[in-house]
């Protein structure tokens, strides 16, 4: 049997990376792992996040024995991308804001990164926008209501448009933010309400995320594993079991993720 792959994330957002790698190596075994007991992340401290992240990848790295780690979360990955990897025996995949697809993509020279608000402060951002972006204008909002917003929905819960034009203006009204044409989903939940932010823009914005490079990323460094003819059910681990757990069983199913278990 296949080692799995395991994916990680506060909450649900990591779905939004499940989908293109289950699309791309649709047999693979899976492990999605969300830490409900300490979500949300963006509102964390560094050091919070960095301690949180390590101890638990190290105990489901234990527990699952995964191919390969995917850090489905910009804020973990860019807090403790580099110590996951110095802890771990095992690949470890992160996921950062897609700040270079942007920069090929906007022609205003222009660019907004919605992340958290601890992925927005960042100096791996800096790094990247220095890198990647260095003739545009790269402006920033971190915004814990669209982490919370896309939690409701996958939990099945009605949300309200007006919220999604609320966070793009905290983007779109800053000075220059009237130029931007391509707008960085720099949190892995805000591509499962892509729909919803489109709809509620006030011009036509270019949505980027990094999901499709890192399912590249993913099947390039898994290229010699040998994948089950039939995908056997993907597991759902959480760290805190509760009514919120059971209300997202719909969603996990649409994933492939048939089983729950708690840490
Ligand atoms: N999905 C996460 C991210 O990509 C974090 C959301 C949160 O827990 O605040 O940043």
């Amino acid at each position: 049997m296949a080692a799995p792959i395991l994916f990680f994330d506060s909450g649900v957002g990591g779905l939004s990376v499940l989908g293109p790698v289950r699309a791309a190596l649709p047999t693979a075994p899976i492990v999605y792992a969300a830490d409900n007991a300490g979500f949300p992340y963006g509102p964390k401290t560094e050091m919070e996040v960095a301690t949180r992240v390590c101890a638990l990848l190290g105990r489901l790295t234990e527990r699952y024995k995964p191919a390969l780690v995917i850090i489905a979360c910009n804020t973990a990955s860019t807090i403790a991308l580099a110590h996951v990897r110095a802890a771990l025996a095992v690949p470890v995949v992160g996921t950062v804001p897609a700040i270079k697809p942007a920069a090929a993509a906007s022609v205003t020279r222009a660019i907004g990164v919605l992340g958290t608000v601890a992925t927005v402060r960042q100096p791996y951002v800096d790094r990247l926008a220095a890198e990647f972006a260095a003739d545009c204008t790269v402006l920033r909002h971190g915004s814990g209501r669209l982490v919370e917003l896309a939690e409701a929905k996958l939990h099945g819960r009605v949300t309200d448009a007006a919220d999604y034009a609320t966070e793009l203006h905290g983007l779109l009204d800053q000075p220059g933010g009237e130029r931007i044409d391509t707008v960085v989903l720099a949190c892995t939940h805000f591509p499962l309400v892509a729909a919803e932010l489109a709809a509620a823009a006030p011009r036509q914005l270019t949505f980027v995320d990094g999901s499709a490079g890192i399912a590249r990323r993913v099947v390039h460094l898994l290229a010699g594993i040998t994948w089950p003819d039939i995908a056997p059910p993907g597991i759902a681990v959480f760290t805190r079991p509760g009514p919120d757990v059971d209300a997202l069983a719909p969603a996990l199913h649409g994933y492939g993720l048939m089983r729950t278990e708690i840490l």
